[in-house]
């Protein structure tokens, strides 16, 4: 697939079958994570992949939507502040790195005809009590993996994102009024 539609057609999947996920694609989507470029190649990040029942059912108790119940694996994407490039003005460059490699798996994911949703409005500090991360360690975002039960429309983009022409500025930034998109 190109990978314009690629990106068009990976979505938000609240929905997914009652089948896991083979190991062997779950590899293929940690492949694409691991490849990710990052601040100086410090690779801060951890992939945490849980199917285990139990550990399961403690990490969906940290998101308080009846959704993710359904989601048979959940990749627990962890930051290492530790690791990340710090900036010389003390920017640390922890959770674009992590965005990047989250973007990666999700698009492989896609590719491979699974499907994902992030999560970031989780409880971190249970989570992080949950797996035990050392300090300097932060659970960025709780990555729901599985088979869609779900549908999307492929040309939702044209009135779900900005047209290019209210984000691009040539040469220099100028001043864009407002304007309504049907978000
Ligand atoms: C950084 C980030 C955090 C998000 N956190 C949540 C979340 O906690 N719960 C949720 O249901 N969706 C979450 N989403 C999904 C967004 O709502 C979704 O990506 C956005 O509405 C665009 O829809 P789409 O992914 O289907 O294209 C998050 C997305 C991103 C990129």
């Amino acid at each position: 697939m190109a990978f314009i539609d690629i990106a068009k057609k990976r979505y938000s999947s609240r929905k997914y079958l009652d089948k896991p996920v083979e190991k062997e694609l779950l590899l293929k989507v940690l492949e694409a994570g691991r490849v990710a470029p990052s601040a100086k190649n410090k690779q801060p990040w951890h992939f945490v992949v849980i199917t285990n029942e139990e550990t399961l059912t403690n990490i969906k108790g940290c998101y308080d939507r009846k959704w993710i119940e359904a989601a048979k694996c959940i990749i627990v994407v962890c930051g290492d502040h530790r690791e990340a490039w710090r900036r010389a003005d003390g920017k640390i460059h922890t959770d674009i790195d992590v965005a990047i490699t989250i973007d990666h798996m999700t698009l492989a994911a896609t590719d491979l005809g699974l499907s994902t949703c992030w999560v970031c409005k989780f409880d971190v500090l249970k989570c992080a009590g949950i797996m035990e991360l050392p300090e300097g360690v932060e659970p960025i975002a709780l990555i729901p993996i599985g088979y869609p039960a779900d549908e999307t429309d492929e040309n939702r983009h044209d009135k779900l994102r900005k047209p290019l022409d209210e984000i691009v500025h040539w040469e220099k930034f100028y001043y864009k009024p407002f304007k309504k998109t049907g978000m």
